[in-house]
């Protein structure tokens, strides 16, 4: 098995040693409200100083912390930042096109994130309203999440790659009366039409007022209605550059994010204020050792919940550089993320194992002639990484002399949860190895919820006690926060994952140990791909599985029974696939669609998916299907099926298409 040790940087401390680490951790479980007092008074500013830092629980529901306490986000973001150091770089725009950075100070941060806090004030958002946001990744997506933050209102971030119908179901769900969009985005040279998608799904949606466009690209053809439609330049410049923080209350909500669980409709996850902040800048200070002139680059979008926490709250916490990246790593070559690091002199690096695998695949010449020797830490977030991906990351990437992270969390922990430290863990690739401070972790046998204890286990992953960040309700709809996290294992937070602790007492995730796929990072649900199929005149049937995917992690396989009347196959497969494109988005494009005549259903109409995932990954050949022994060898007992003679079918049928 092979081990690295931390490298130690000649004339730069690690905020941590082997030994504060150990200190510092077991205070974190000991007397967590010893700890989290320290952390929140030393790392947040208040406006009303917290008396009590920590109650309620996972059995009840009702986490809190530092619950008597007032604090507003954006002031700790920027506000501070900006007495301090106005001059200082807060993002680096790092534009689709090459070449044309810009950069943006906290002073100027904090006038426009004021002057846009105005601009929805004068669109009657009050403390407590829904707003989304369907951006690109640009400046001006954190501009408006801070400016949110200032005043109180909750946004609600939607990826600028889902469809006009998830986009809807996303405004109905909050009710937001406001949405802030771009005319067009711009990724890979190509661009995406983001107003006319907000136009389709805001024409279904009655509670929005106030349509406010970015222009981005400036093509005159984007459609605008000036009942409803603002442009962003015409109104916001208009504004004040001085807004003052709204008080917040700790537990306030501060954001809405959405995400797939183990049904059709996505989850709104609710995080708030305090918590939140302190897990996004504590582990920016720890994960990412992240010191004062840093540059800190992660490639996410501000979209998904690593761009929330680690490209905009956690390092403008810290004060630091952070980069805001439009692009794909390929545009326009593959040496894009390398030419980046370089011209920015980007410290810290985060991206997802996807990207590290495709690059990889790409080969070595890409990186050839960059110095990458700004970097320090190098991190993975999203799903698991293979340990040749990890190898290739520390060696051509890292030159064997950064610290790798793999950091584990997920959208409902708000921050990292499993991950090495820099100057402290020695690191194994492919695993996250030990949890963060305040992070108590379970493995539980997950037939009977047991406790498995000590080293060398295998099961599914819980949290054991509440940490700061994590999310504390579904928004409107608190039963189903029960029921997915917390009602699952009486007591503790279900995480979703499978787990194993090595001898050693480190974490290797073993992936979701529920019906969510995991297709480069994005995750979404075997039930809304499925509901997206069944919406096709033509699929009488739908079942969706993940299959493994040597770049995309895993990709969706899905199985049809369709209804009479299509002549040609290929197309019907090409109309399937293009309606989860349109329900859901491209980034949820089935691999592949196989048209079967029945899907194997129990006796009481399950379908057995056991059955499906093998089909697809192609575990079980057109040779096992010859004897009925051949199957039983491949798939284990199907005696509980309905028609056990399904499954020779679709094996033929599968190979078939
Ligand atoms: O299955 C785990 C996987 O991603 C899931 C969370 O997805 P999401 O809420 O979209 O957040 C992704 C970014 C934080 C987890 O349940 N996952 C995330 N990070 C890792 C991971 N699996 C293995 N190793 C990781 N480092």
């Amino acid at each position: 098995m092979l081990e690295f040790e931390p490298p130690q940087f000649q004339g730069h401390a690690h905020h941590l040693t082997k030994e504060t680490y150990e200190e510092m951790y077991k205070e974190s479980i000991a007397s967590p409200e010893t700890f989290f007092d320290k952390m929140g008074k030393n790392l947040l500013h208040w406006h009303q100083p917290f008396t009590k830092v920590k109650a309620g629980g996972f059995h009840q529901g009702d986490v809190n912390w530092f619950h008597d306490g007032q604090l507003n986000v954006s002031y700790n973001c920027v506000d501070r930042h900006a007495i301090a150091t106005p001059n200082k770089v807060a993002i680096i725009y790092e534009a689709d096109e090459p070449g044309r950075a810009q950069k943006i100070t906290y002073a100027e941060l904090l006038r426009k994130v004021c002057q846009f806090a105005n601009t929805l004030k004068k669109y009657h958002v009050k403390k407590g309203d829904r707003v989304a946001i369907y951006l690109p990744n640009i400046p001006e997506a954190a501009v408006a999440m801070l400016a949110c933050a200032r005043i109180g209102a909750i946004h609600s971030v939607i990826f600028a790659g889902f469809s006009s119908d998830a986009v809807r179901d996303r405004i109905l769900d909050a009710e937001c009366a406001v949405v802030i969009t771009a005319d067009q985005g711009m990724r890979g040279g190509k661009v995406t039409h983001l107003k006319k998608i907000v136009d389709a799904a805001i024409e279904q949606c009655p509670c929005v007022k106030t349509c406010i466009v970015f222009q981005r690209t400036g093509d005159k053809s984007v459609p605008f209605t000036p009942e409803r439609d603002v442009w962003w330049h015409e109104v916001v410049d208009n504004q004040r550059p001085v807004c003052p923080p709204e008080m917040m209350k700790s537990e306030d909500p501060l954001f809405m994010l959405y995400t797939s669980g183990s049904t059709g409709k996505p989850k709104g996850v609710v995080h708030t204020q305090a918590g939140y902040l302190l897990g996004a800048t504590m582990t920016c200070k720890y994960v990412f050792d992240m010191h004062p002139n840093d540059v800190h680059g992660c490639m996410a979008d501000v979209g998904w919940i690593t761009g929330h926490t680690y490209i905009v709250y956690g390092p403008l916490s810290n004060g630091v550089a952070t980069v805001i990246f439009e692009s794909v790593p390929t545009y326009p070559t593959p040496s894009r993320y390398w030419d980046l690091v370089d011209t920015h002199k980007v410290t810290q690096f985060y991206t997802a194992p996807t990207a590290i695998r495709a690059l990889r695949r790409l080969g070595d010449k890409h990186l050839e002639g960059y110095k990458l020797d700004s970097i320090r830490v190098l991190g993975s977030v999203g799903e698991p990484i293979n340990p040749e991906a990890w190898l290739w990351y520390h060696e051509v990437v890292g030159r064997k002399r950064c610290m790798i992270v793999d950091t584990y969390w997920q959208t409902e922990t708000g921050s990292i949860v499993v991950t090495p430290i820099p100057g402290v863990t020695t690191t194994k690739p492919g695993s996250a190895t030990k949890p963060f401070f305040g992070v108590e972790l379970g493995v539980l046998d997950s037939q009977t919820g047991q406790e498995l204890v000590g080293n060398d286990v295998e099961g599914v992953l819980v949290i054991k006690s509440p940490f700061p960040s994590i999310a504390r309700t579904v928004y409107d709809n608190h039963k189903r926060y029960m029921d997915t996290y917390l009602k699952p294992y009486p007591g503790f937070y279900f995480a979703g994952d499978g787990v194993k602790r090595d001898k050693d007492g480190y974490y290797w995730i073993q992936g979701r140990v529920d019906d969510v796929i995991n297709v480069s990072g994005h995750r979404m649900s075997t039930a809304e791909v499925e509901s997206a199929l069944i919406l096709h005149p033509l699929c009488g049937e739908a079942a969706v599985v993940g299959v493994p995917d040597d770049i995309s992690g895993e990709a969706i396989v899905c199985f049809c029974s369709v209804k009479s009347g299509y002549s040609d196959i290929t197309e019907l497969q090409q109309s399937l696939r293009a309606q989860v494109r349109q329900n859901i988005g491209p980034f949820a494009t089935p691999k592949r669609v196989i048209i079967v005549p029945d899907l194997p259903k129990t006796r009481s109409g399950k379908i057995m998916r056991r059955i499906l995932r093998k089909v697809a990954a192609k575990d079980v050949t057109l040779e096992d299907a010859k004897t009925d022994a051949g199957i039983r060898e491949k798939l284990g007992d199907i005696s509980t099926l309905a028609d056990q003679s399904i499954v020779k079918i679709l094996i033929e049928t599968a190979a078939k298409q």
